[in-house]
């Protein structure tokens, strides 16, 4: 037996602790300076550090994040006052997580599709973050919907690279968080989102299987099922709950220890809702937690209003715990439009 199994349990376990979710702010400098750019921001190291610093030291942030995943760059850094970011996380009792792939790359022969790379000196790298304090880690795969994709070559050779990190991550100590993205973009239907997250689910679960991946030490980070963004029909909210649910019910085992959702390019509001959803109706038939583990979905308020200027912090900082607070309701079944007008308390 891996001799950190008892340790991941635990580690998984309070991540999805009830009416908690883990903020991803693990953006690439690339994804950063997008982002960054839309709204004015310098590109520059300086203001990725007092982005994170921003995230990071909101106060009250513990009380519905138990765990954020961070960027290479991100888990090396201080803030203003000298304090090493992951102090002030340990100090907040947040958990560090590390995203440990080095992105999705163009598939070679599959035009349009894309694969995870990272695999070469994982294991010392998480041997590393491991003695950085970190105790879980990302990787995020890739799958396009269009015509005639995507082929059994993405879908396979993604979910091998899932299963092959996770294994490395559980041996090193880091509870792995498997991220099978079936991108949103595109004019495809529920139905056809439905089929292609089901085989991706499948395919990834037999390679966690294979390499002898613990489902029970793991956290899955799903997309959930939804109409493509150019789609003319729109599903509404309770038919992306069922639908997402009953894939999940399907595919997913129920020892894996929890479910937390990203948002995948939905509205702030939309990700909440799906994500109530799911828990009002389905809560008590799922046999893991269902909580979220966002990016643009919880940090785009305070993203958009900070755009770089110290003075516009404490707002932002605000608007961040906003999020978190409707997300922490929303997993517990608890969330309501009303709460989108009720200013934040700290
Ligand atoms: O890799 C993507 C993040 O983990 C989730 O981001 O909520 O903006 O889709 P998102």
């Amino acid at each position: 037996m891996n001799t950190y199994a008892q340790e991941l349990r635990a580690t998984a376990k309070a991540m999805i602790a009830p009416g908690k979710g883990i903020l991803a702010m693990d953006e690439s400098n690339h994804t950063c300076h997008k982002r960054f750019e839309k709204l004015g921001i310098d590109k520059t190291v300086e203001q990725r550090q007092a982005y994170r610093e921003l995230l990071l030291t909101t106060p009250g942030l513990n009380e519905y994040i138990s765990g954020a995943i961070l960027y290479d760059e991100t888990i090396r850094q201080f803030t203003r006052k000298e304090v090493p970011f992951t102090k002030v996380m340990a100090d907040s009792g947040i958990l560090i997580g590390i995203k440990v792939d080095t992105g999705a790359k163009d598939l070679a022969g599959h035009h349009g599709e894309k694969v995870t790379e990272g695999l070469d000196s994982l294991r010392d790298r998480i041997a590393e973050y491991y003695g950085m304090g970190a105790r879980f880690a990302k990787w995020r795969a890739v799958i396009t919907i269009g015509e005639d994709i995507p082929s059994w070559a993405c879908i396979e050779g993604n979910a091998h690279a899932l299963a092959r990190y996770a294994a490395l991550c559980q041996e090193g100590g880091l509870v792995p968080i498997v991220e099978p993205e079936v991108l949103i973009d595109g004019n495809h239907s529920l139905e056809r989102c439905y089929t292609v997250t089901e085989e991706t689910l499948r395919t990834v679960f037999d390679q966690l299987f294979c390499q002898k991946v613990a489902f029970d030490q793991m956290i899955l980070k799903p997309s959930m099922v939804i109409s493509g963004l150019a789609c003319p029909i729109q599903a509404n909210v309770e038919q992306v709950a069922d639908a997402t649910v009953r894939c999940l019910l399907d595919n997913v085992p129920a020892s894996v220890a929890g479910i937390a959702f990203l948002s995948g390019g939905q509205s702030n509001e939309r990700a909440s809702e799906h994500l109530n959803a799911m828990n009002v109706k389905y809560k008590s038939q799922c046999p893991w937690s269902i909580t979220f583990s966002y990016a643009r979905a919880i940090q785009q308020p305070a993203l958009e209003h900070w755009r770089g200027n110290d003075a516009n912090v404490a707002a932002a900082q605000q608007l961040l715990l906003h999020r978190a607070k409707c997300n922490s309701a929303a997993s517990l079944g608890q969330y309501s439009a009303e709460m989108e007008k009720t200013p934040v308390l700290v």
